[in-house]
């Protein structure tokens, strides 16, 4: 149980590290709280024009979903693999960082799903992909890929996870009320787009 207890405080310090912020300041692109939307994710670094910047951000902020569910998986096995990747999750949710007020969890919640199982991980990059090309609009594509990530947990026998894909969307969804909103008003700024 110790050791369960240490990869959830592992996985969520590792999720927790607001990797947007990081690459913005580093990078001497301003404060994300600033610019656009305000979140801490890589479609908000990309409306500062910095493309590299905004890869970074997605490929960090996936990558530590990953690695703490990959990690705990090597020492631990699957149970410590899902709740590492659960805290991590949160611990981008709700950095003690920045007061609790993190990301929406997009890029680590794919980032979980690849190292989780592949394939569902896979899908759902795809589903984010197709939407996001087709309708230019991030938050959309993080919707749908949230929500249509329990059937593609079915579809590929990764049903003992279901309940955390569940868990997962239904928070990515809370994330995402202003977007949802923007998006029935028609006010939701296309992909790339600086306001
Ligand atoms: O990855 C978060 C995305 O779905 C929405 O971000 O900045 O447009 O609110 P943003």
């Amino acid at each position: 149980l110790q050791m369960l207890i240490l990869a959830g405080v592992l996985g969520y310090l590792l999720g927790s590290v607001p990797f947007g912020m990081v690459v913005a300041r580093v990078m001497g692109l301003g404060n994300l709280r600033d610019i656009g939307s305000g979140n801490i994710g890589a479609t908000n670094v990309l409306r500062t024009g910095n493309k590299l910047a905004a890869f970074l951000t997605l490929v960090f902020d996936a990558g530590k979903g990953a690695v703490a569910v990959l990690v705990a998986r090597a020492l631990l096995g699957e149970d410590a693999a899902q709740l590492a990747g659960v805290c991590a999750f949160l611990g981008h949710l709700f950095p003690v960082w920045l007061g609790f007020k993190g990301g929406k969890g997009v890029a680590t919640f794919l980032g979980i799903l690849l190292a989780l199982n592949f394939f569902v991980g896979l899908a759902c990059c795809a589903t984010w992909l197709v939407v996001a090309l087709v309708f230019r609009y991030s938050s959309l594509a993080a919707l749908l890929a949230a929500g249509i990530s329990p059937f593609w947990m079915m579809y590929f026998f990764y049903g003992q996870a279901i309940l955390l894909g569940l868990l997962l969307s239904i928070l990515v969804y809370a994330r995402h009320w202003a977007n949802i909103k923007r998006l029935r008003a028609g006010t939701e700024p296309r992909i790339g787009h600086k306001s």
